[in-house]
């Protein structure tokens, strides 16, 4: 008996740690007439945002998680809510539970939250998130500490995953880009021993992941480089640089310039990684992707991105040929491309 070794499926805990979603997405819907509006007549992201009131880049994202939870379905770019919602959840229905459903908005914090960045498009002041210390460009190394830990346990699996694909086979030099604990970059080089590997970050998350890289023994292989991504030159000599829940964090705009940096700083036949919980191609669930992507609209600036918008950002940069697979490492996929 005893603790065990990390395996590369932990989608117990994700459900888990999910599941905080399930009841208030839709208790903020309930409040702001998601499920009247759309019981009464289909509408598109951008009509429903106009009649009730709210951001509709948000929406969309709240629109995703109700989806994936079966209370509203698209069709043809339209939102209804679906038979279960109007029996159950529509306030004019004979069966309405929102009287008894209404208690929750008080008792679960999540509401808050969430109520809030559906209605402003911004996250709240007060969010427990990396997002707001990273933005800045710099943290205090107690900070720097904390996101290198929750992000090393959120990140092990995925990471297991990732390594074990057969792709890092033909590289030698790797950068992992927004590197945090190094965990990825860690795994990757583990797996694959002639593999040189460059961990970057801001410079106080490069003390921890050194750290991180001293315990697992990789001093001299896996290597740090403090660099600010969007203000300092990208090293360069890598066959391939790889992002892990990195685009993630950022809107569309943002990303685009991530990715014309990599693609500068990359030779010729050079790889682009991204290590991404992928959203379907219709923006509507699945729900690990969905749920996850609400954390992302109440801690970061970004949201979750399907393969077609990955794929549009990444080929606005030059990058050609681009594909997913997933990993195996819980839900996550690893989606690559080239730099002709
Ligand atoms: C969500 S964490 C991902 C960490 C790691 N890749 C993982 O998946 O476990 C995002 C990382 O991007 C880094 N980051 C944010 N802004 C950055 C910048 N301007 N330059 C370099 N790294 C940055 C953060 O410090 C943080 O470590």
């Amino acid at each position: 008996m005893g603790p065990l070794p990390p395996s590369a499926d932990d989608r117990l805990i994700w459900d888990m740690w999910e599941s905080q979603f399930r009841l208030p997405v839709a208790t903020v819907a309930d409040e702001v007439g998601t499920f009247r509006a759309l019981g009464n007549a289909p509408m598109t992201t951008a009509e429903l945002a106009a009649e009730i009131k709210v951001d509709e880049r948000a929406l969309g994202i709240h629109l995703a998680a109700l989806a994936s939870s079966g209370l509203v379905e698209k069709r043809d770019g339209r939102w209804t809510a679906t038979p279960q919602a109007r029996t159950w959840l529509h306030p004019d229905a004979e069966g309405y539970w929102g009287g008894f459903l209404f208690r929750f908005r008080e008792t679960i914090p999540m509401h808050a939250q969430l109520l809030e960045t559906l209605k402003t498009g911004k996250r709240p002041a007060d969010a427990v998130s990396g997002g707001p210390e990273w933005e800045r460009g710099h943290m205090s190394q107690e900070v720097a500490e904390r996101i290198a830990k929750f992000m090393h346990a959120h990140s092990m699996a995925p990471a297991r995953g990732a390594a074990a694909q057969s792709l890092f086979g033909d590289i030698g030099t790797l950068m992992d880009v927004g590197c945090g604990s190094g965990v990825y970059g860690i795994e990757i080089a583990r797996a694959n021993p002639r593999m040189q590997v460059t961990l970057m970050d801001l410079k106080e998350m490069c003390r921890e992941a050194a750290k991180f890289v001293e315990q697992a023994g990789l001093t001299g292989r896996v290597t740090t480089a403090p660099v600010n991504m969007f203000e300092e030159e990208w090293p360069t000599g890598h066959d391939a640089h790889f992002f892990a829940n990195v685009f993630h964090d950022w809107s569309e705009e943002t990303n685009r310039l991530i990715a014309k940096k990599s693609f500068d700083a990359l030779p010729s036949g050079g790889k682009i990684l991204l290590s991404e919980i992928l959203m379907d191609d219709e923006l509507d669930g699945p729900w690990y992707a969905a749920s996850f992507s609400l954390l992302m609209l109440v801690g970061t600036l970004g949201k979750q991105y399907s393969l077609p918008e990955f794929r549009e950002i990444l080929e606005s940069a030059g990058f050609t040929d681009v594909q997913a697979t997933r990993t195996g490492g819980g839900y996550y996929s690893l989606v690559s491309a080239t730099k002709p």
